[in-house]
């Protein structure tokens, strides 16, 4: 199996496994499984419906793929990563044509890395470019400290998750005074699809809704300040500086 092009991102290359070519899991055989294996093509086909985003959410999947692409370029050849990153439904596109810099894109579910592998796959793209795909929780992430100048998580905060220990980890990553965190996040807005996000919640699909400043003060968790902050029917787009 090929061995990790980029083991200086890493606190211990040893402990990363190759799962096949430029798949690799720093997450034990035991403990592999995620809630969304079991849902990842149903998530798929459901959130990879346009309609989808604007009936239910009314922001819109080009509104994703743009911020992506400013996160990225943000980065600016330097490292970046895209955490809970699923199956790259929204940012595929992006790292097929990307041809520069060290990118790492990783998830809690294989089975969302598989279709994130497969999407990349499935377009001439020159091999060496294409980002390093990592299997690994994002509340504790094997990666070096102070190394990213770009983080980008989709739709991670909203799920239920360990908010709090997962903005911890952006903010371990993020280079100080510099970094910056660009992730989106569902609010209430006083739309109908605030009772969704409700029963969603209470199904077990979403974490608590949170209102525009409760999301905002979870973003920032004790080391980030609020560059900018967009909102688009439900969706919050906020960019985080590291302060520090
Ligand atoms: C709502 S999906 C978003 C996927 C993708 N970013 C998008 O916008 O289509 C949430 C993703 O977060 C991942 N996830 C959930 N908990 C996680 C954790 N603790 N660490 C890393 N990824 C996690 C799930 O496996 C899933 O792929």
């Amino acid at each position: 199996m090929e061995p990790l092009t980029t083991p200086h991102l890493f606190r211990d290359a040893r402990q990363i496994r190759a799962l096949s070519p430029g798949v690799y899991s720093a997450l034990r055989e035991s403990e592999s499984a995620a809630a969304y294996d079991r849902k990842a093509a149903i998530y798929d086909a459901v959130v990879g419906w346009p309609p989808y985003h604007r009936i239910v959410w009314g922001t819109s999947a080009a509104r994703y793929g743009e911020f992506a692409r400013s996160a990225l370029a943000a980065a600016g050849g330097d490292p970046f990563a895209e955490i809970g990153c699923g199956s790259l439904l929204f940012t595929a596109e992006m790292y097929r044509e990307a041809r520069t810099g060290t990118t790492l894109v990783s998830d809690r579910s294989l089975e969302m890395l598989r279709r994130a592998a497969k999407r990349l796959a499935s377009h001439a793209h020159d091999r060496s470019a294409r980002p390093i795909i990592l299997h690994a929780d994002a509340v504790s992430l094997p990666l070096v400290s102070s190394m990213f100048s770009s983080v980008l998580m989709l739709n991670l905060l909203h799920v239920p998750i360990d908010r709090a220990a997962i903005i911890a980890e952006c903010g371990r990553l993020l280079i100080p005074r510099e970094g910056r965190l660009f992730a989106t996040c569902l609010v209430k807005t006083g739309r109908w699809s605030d009772a969704a996000m409700h029963f969603l919640h209470r199904a077990g699909e979403l974490g608590a809704p949170l209102t525009r400043d409760e999301a905002l003060g979870m973003m920032i968790g004790d080391w980030g300040l609020i560059e900018s902050c967009e909102v688009e029917g439900n969706m919050t787009f906020v960019v985080v500086r590291h302060g520090d």
